[in-house]
């Protein structure tokens, strides 16, 4: 551990994580009310920057919050958040609430956004869980149905995810009215005869940036692709199953409720992939 203190963003000025506070009549305290981005950065290059900003500008717009900065004004703010850093790969927190106000469900009027930014290390899936492939468990989807913005109210999240910590899991895959949504912070694509199957980016699932990712990646080594809402039939049969996330890249899902998957080895199609997204996050050309 340095000395030196973690220097995060809050409303402005960049400080000390210690010295870092805000009031306990925010909204993003009281309600959960506000939205968050999750920016990878590898080697001080933030991967997908554009499509992030334009995320969080969906999700203020789909909780009616207007944007405190311009997209060039994020930028150089995040650019100077990771210059700070004593680390080059790092994963870049960002989130803006409804701000300070008297507690009462309704929008208060005139009121400043907080705005509160970090950076911590990316930690990326180890060697062996790459080579290995991960457990996960399933669960129906309890989630409200705006599951497309990423908004600070995780509880529905936060429960599903501690599910899969209780079996010695790293995620919850979720099924919603017999069809696959996503797990408690990734999303989820099969494989099915050489196909990457994945769930349509609709109202009940976040519209992930790797999700994106891996989908041109797949495309650029000649994989064919097929968007479709997906029966759980056709999930717990398929040949392959795949977690995605900022944070996880793309990593293949070996086991499922404690049985096996896929032959408990993540398949070819993982591993073709997995290489290419390789190349893509270092800036490479994709196609093999
Ligand atoms: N989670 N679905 C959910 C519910 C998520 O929370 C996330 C990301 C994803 C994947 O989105 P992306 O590829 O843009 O990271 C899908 C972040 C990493 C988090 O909450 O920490």
């Amino acid at each position: 551990m340095s000395d030196t203190p973690q220097m995060v963003y809050l409303n402005g000025q960049f400080v000390a994580l210690a010295d870092a506070k805000i009031s306990v009549l925010d909204r993003g305290f009281i309600y959960g009310d506000g939205v968050y981005e999750v920016v990878p950065v590898y080697g001080r290059r933030p991967f997908r920057m554009p499509q992030h900003i334009a995320r969080l500008q969906y999700s203020l717009d789909g909780i009616r919050l207007g944007n405190p900065h311009a997209p060039h004004q994020w930028e150089a703010l995040i650019a100077d958040l990771i210059g700070r850093q004593p680390f080059a790969d790092q994963a870049v927190y960002l989130q803006v609430t409804r701000g300070v106000a008297k507690r009462d469900h309704a929008f208060p009027a005139g009121v400043t956004p907080t705005v509160f930014m970090m950076s911590n290390p990316l930690v990326v899936p180890s060697r062996d869980q790459v080579e290995r492939g991960v457990a996960v468990v399933t669960a129906q989807d309890n989630r409200w149905l705006r599951c497309d913005l990423k908004t600070t109210s995780l509880l529905g999240n936060v429960l599903m995810r501690q599910l899969a910590v209780d079996r010695d899991a790293v995620e919850t895959v979720m099924f919603r009215d017999g069809h696959l949504t996503e797990a408690s912070a990734s999303n989820v694509l099969i494989v099915r005869d050489g196909r990457v199957i994945a769930p349509p980016k609709d109202n009940l699932i976040l519209p992930g940036i790797t999700y994106d990712a891996t989908l041109e990646v797949a495309k650029a080594v000649g994989v064919t692709l097929d968007v479709r809402a997906i029966p759980h039939a056709e999930v717990m049969s398929a040949d392959e199953m795949w977690l995605s996330s900022s944070t996880k890249e793309v990593l293949a899902i070996t086991t499922v409720d404690g049985r096996p998957f896929g032959g408990g080895r993540p398949g070819p199609v993982f591993r073709r992939v997995w290489e290419a997204f390789q190349r893509a996050k270092s800036g490479a050309p994709v196609a093999a």
